[in-house]
């Protein structure tokens, strides 16, 4: 049977390959050290896993409203009073099946074939997968190295068409850890205005920044810019929930409305239990400020001891992430020391002499970085960048 036209030119996850070498390995007894994991490397706190207990005594088994039970929604529209000073209506909220269904649904609704979308790169593997399923197109605009991967307002004015239907922001990001400043998310949303293109907002690592600036959601520029603005956001990184799949999007009504009948058709709901965990994540106060804070703490320390280590070696090169648990040295000298000439190769060589997984960036299109976690101990970070820079002085090709 020949597949749909659709996901004939779908790539399975290019952190694919890595994970699957890794994999081999380690089940062959190697001592393999795996820097390529999403998630946090934390437990989801007890107080919220009791939270779901309860939900599933209490008999919350059931189908719940496609957008989410309205006390979580509620929860969500508080929160984002709270930590941004951004007032919603419930109906603006969706519960979503992860983060990752919020953007999937989202272009599903606002595109129609030939539709563009402005990515930056480095960007999220998911972004233009979801794009080109939804019968859009992305155009790829450069964060350059320079400018710590951040675009600016000329370049963005410069690839906007007619067809341009939205831009995606992610900041704090994965890959690069970088966040977009006030100034800089203000200079964003004037062209966008300008041109009535939606901003996409993820803001999922919001939580996990160690910069002493604040996150700022571009939502919170004007009015204006919140009305032509989806953020996107979850549970995921901030609580340590990857596997509970709880996300959300808040924005214009119509579109809120409209990915909900998505949602009604494609999931029917967000599970029921892992929506009660995650209200009280939002809600129980106490709790969440002191886990925020230990993760808060730990990424930081962790993220200091690895850049120190990360440009220590020999053809690295890389700025100091500011959030997220990401960090996307440039690695193109040491690449061509040992003698390769792409980024994947030198990664794969990297794993089977060293037993290191690192992500190359040609799927965040950036081919002359890579990505290393730091969601794992100081004392796994400091062997990983002993045997990385051990690889680049003495291996040769
Ligand atoms: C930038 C970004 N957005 C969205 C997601 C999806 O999050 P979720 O696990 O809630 O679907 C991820 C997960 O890796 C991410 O890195």
């Amino acid at each position: 049977m020949e597949l749909s036209k659709r996901v004939q030119s779908l790539s399975g996850s290019p952190t694919l390959a890595i994970s699957a070498k890794a994999k081999q390995l380690k089940d062959e007894g190697h001592d393999v050290i795996g820097l390529g994991v999403g998630e946090p490397d934390f437990n989801t706190p007890t107080y919220i896993m009791d939270a779901a207990k309860k939900a599933m005594d209490e008999g919350m088994t059931k189908y719940t409203p496609a957008g989410g039970i309205p006390a979580l929604k509620a929860a969500i529209v508080e929160k984002l009073q709270t930590d941004h000073h951004l007032t919603y209506e419930p109906n603006q909220v969706i519960v979503t099946t992860g983060a990752k269904y919020a953007l999937y649904a989202l272009f599903q609704v606002i595109l129609n074939e030939g539709d563009e979308v402005i990515i930056p790169t480095p960007y999220w593997v998911s972004y233009p997968e979801h794009v080109q399923l939804a019968g859009g197109k992305p155009v790829f605009v450069e964060g350059l190295e320079s400018k710590d991967f951040k675009i600016t307002k000329e370049q963005l004015e410069a690839v906007i068409t007619p067809k341009t239907k939205a831009v995606i922001i992610n900041s704090p990001s994965n890959p690069t850890g970088m966040m977009y400043s006030k100034e800089e998310l203000a200079s964003i949303a004037e062209v966008c205005i300008k041109h009535n293109i939606l901003i996409v907002s993820d803001e999922i690592y919001e939580r996990l920044i160690y910069a002493k600036e604040p996150h700022v959601s571009i939502a919170q520029i004007s009015n204006a810019a919140k009305e032509q603005t989806v953020i996107i956001n979850g549970v995921s990184k901030s609580h340590a929930m990857t596997g509970w799949r709880i996300g959300y999007a808040v924005g214009p009504d119509n579109i809120i409305k409209a990915m909900t009948n998505h949602a009604s058709h494609a999931t029917s709901n967000p599970t029921s239990i892992a929506q009660y965990a995650a209200l009280e994540a939002y809600t129980n106060q106490t709790e969440d400020e002191k886990i925020a804070n230990e993760m808060r703490q730990t990424f930081q320390e962790r993220l200091d001891r690895l850049y120190e280590l990360m440009n220590d070696i020999p053809g690295f090169s890389c700025a100091k992430p500011k959030g997220a648990f990401y960090i996307f040295p440039n690695v193109i000298e040491a690449v061509k020391m040992n003698g390769f000439h792409d980024v994947n190769e030198w990664a794969k060589a990297l794993l089977e002499e060293e037993k290191v997984a690192v992500v190359p960036g040609i799927g965040f299109g950036a081919p002359n970085n890579i990505r290393l976690s730091y969601a794992t101990s100081i004392e796994l970070l400091e062997e990983a960048a002993k045997r990385i820079k051990r690889f680049v002085i003495e291996y040769q090709k």
